[in-house]
């Protein structure tokens, strides 16, 4: 039986989630799911892991993970080793349970609207084994309405209970960057929306004391969904703004990186302007579909939206921009792609990450097969069956092979292993007059010219 952490008094909350006697259960073990429930087992918390994955299950019951992110993999290893992680394919453990976080993933359709499908199915095998006092707290991204007029009357289908009368249910977005999520998850603020304001409480204490932060408490789950979506598309555009004040700032030959470090420092609106960086491309789970879904919205409720069809078509251009700038580089040393050979650097969705899901950088990979060059491609943080998703030709394993002798360096996610080895090595093992083209700008130019390379980044 579930202990009860709905229905009980601030004080008493407070008390179990102190005590860390609470179990939580984390549904849908994926990226997400698997950083959350990590942490919290990190962080002292019995935590069980359910996924439909029967691979996903028994990996972590090993202490093993397949998600390439910093931390991530000791965390797991550890928290299982001392018992406080496990995983199952079996709902019915939710009864030993208080808390049920649901991370399970949205898609985007064929026509860009959200695929909602795992929810409904978590929702209904959830419902099942539901009793009174379990808090319910989605976190997966969904359009605005998804728990109310979706989450909600399934668990009161399956379970015969009602939210906010027998359980808790509530939305809380999940706002933390994969590259930095194990730190993000106990230092950005929760934003709550729930049904009922006990299950707001019974929130805002779990995340005080299992994370450590503070919660951000709206009216309802409706205007927690909209949050999510806003603050991506918020960076979507932003990034887009940035990637065409880039674009510019390439023909004006001037820094765009000088420009946005010094346009920040004007204040506006209480905080400094903060324009993004530009780059080779936006990727990864998120920012390619929320704009979307915002989209599709804005479709369902009679309006034409501008913005995040702009975004997410400035940002795709990205890729085919950066193919472009290196086809103007080479040529400014007389070379041709077809007959250079090119070495990528970083073919995940961004820096620090083995996340290869919707990355830009397979347009310029796909770009750089088809051009005939000779090419080699290095990624520490991509493990094999990941990497087939991005390019054919099997990775080069250390950097100083990858790199011999090429016509062009082309950083496509900016890792931090790649500024562990010296600019002059790479220097000395490329062609003379190498091309280093750092779709991340995440080197420094001045460093990169004095070592002798044709230093390029975006936009400066
Ligand atoms: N990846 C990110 O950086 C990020 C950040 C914030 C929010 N989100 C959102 O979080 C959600 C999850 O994203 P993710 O990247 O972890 O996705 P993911 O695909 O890595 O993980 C989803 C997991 O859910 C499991 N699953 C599917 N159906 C299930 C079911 N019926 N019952 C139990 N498990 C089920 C899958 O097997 C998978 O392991 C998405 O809505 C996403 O938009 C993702």
């Amino acid at each position: 039986m579930a202990r009860s952490a709905f229905g009980r008094s601030d004080a008493e909350i407070d008390l179990l989630v102190r005590g860390m006697r609470s179990g939580i259960a984390v549904v849908g073990f994926g990226y997400i799911g698997t950083v959350i429930g990590a942490v919290l087992a990190d962080r002292g918390w019995p935590v069980t892991g359910i996924d439909v994955r029967q691979s996903v299950v028994d990996d972590i019951n090993v202490g093993k993970t397949s998600i390439a992110e910093p931390g991530l993999g000791e965390l797991v290893a550890e928290t299982v080793r001392i018992g406080r992680l496990r995983a199952t394919t079996d709902f019915g453990a939710i009864v030993d349970n208080d808390f049920v976080i649901v991370n399970v993933g949205t898609p985007l359709g064929p026509d860009y609207e959200p695929i909602v499908d795992d929810i409904k199915d978590a929702a209904w095998a959830l419902g099942e084994h539901l009793q009174p006092g379990h808090v319910v707290i989605l976190k997966s991204t969904v359009p605005p309405g998804t728990t109310e007029t979706l989450v909600r009357p399934i668990l009161e289908e399956a379970s015969g209970l009602r939210a906010g009368v027998d359980f808790g249910l509530a939305f809380c977005p999940e706002r933390l960057a994969e590259g930095q999520a194990v730190h993000e998850l106990t230092s950005i603020p929760v934003v709550v929306g729930a049904v009922d304001e006990r299950s707001a409480r019974a929130c805002a204490t779990l995340w005080r004391h299992a994370l450590g932060v503070d919660s951000v408490i709206v009216d309802d789950p409706r205007i927690a969904e909209m949050v999510k979506l806003a603050d991506n598309m918020w960076v979507d555009l932003n990034i887009a703004m940035a990637n065409e004040l880039a674009k510019v700032c390439d023909k004006l030959e001037i820094d765009a990186l000088q420009v946005i470090s010094a346009a920040n420092t004007m204040p506006k609106g209480g905080s400094p302007v903060n324009i993004l960086r530009p780059s080779m491309g936006v990727g990864g789970y998120c920012l390619t579909k929320d704009p979307w879904f915002v989209n599709h919205l804005g479709e369902s409720l009679g309006l034409h939206l501008e913005i995040p069809r702009t975004s997410r078509t400035v940002n795709d251009t990205m890729p085919a921009y950066t193919y472009g700038l290196l086809t103007q580089l080479l040529a400014d040393q007389g070379k041709t792609i077809e007959n250079s050979k090119i070495a990528v650097l970083g073919i995940a969705f961004k820096n620090n990450t083995g996340d290869c899901r919707l990355t830009p950088t397979k347009y310029v990979v796909d770009l750089l097969e088809e051009s005939g060059c000779q090419l080699s491609v290095h990624d520490p943080w991509v493990a094999g069956e990941e990497a087939e998703t991005v390019t054919k030709i099997p990775l080069t394993p250390d950097i100083e092979t990858a790199v011999k002798d090429a016509d062009a360096l082309v950083v496509l996610a900016g890792h931090r292993e790649f500024h562990h080895v010296l600019l002059g090595r790479l220097a000395e093992l490329t062609a003379a007059g190498c091309v280093f083209l750092d779709g991340r700008n995440s080197f420094d130019p001045a460093a990169a010219r004095a070592a002798g390379f044709v230093y390029k980044g975006i936009g400066r």
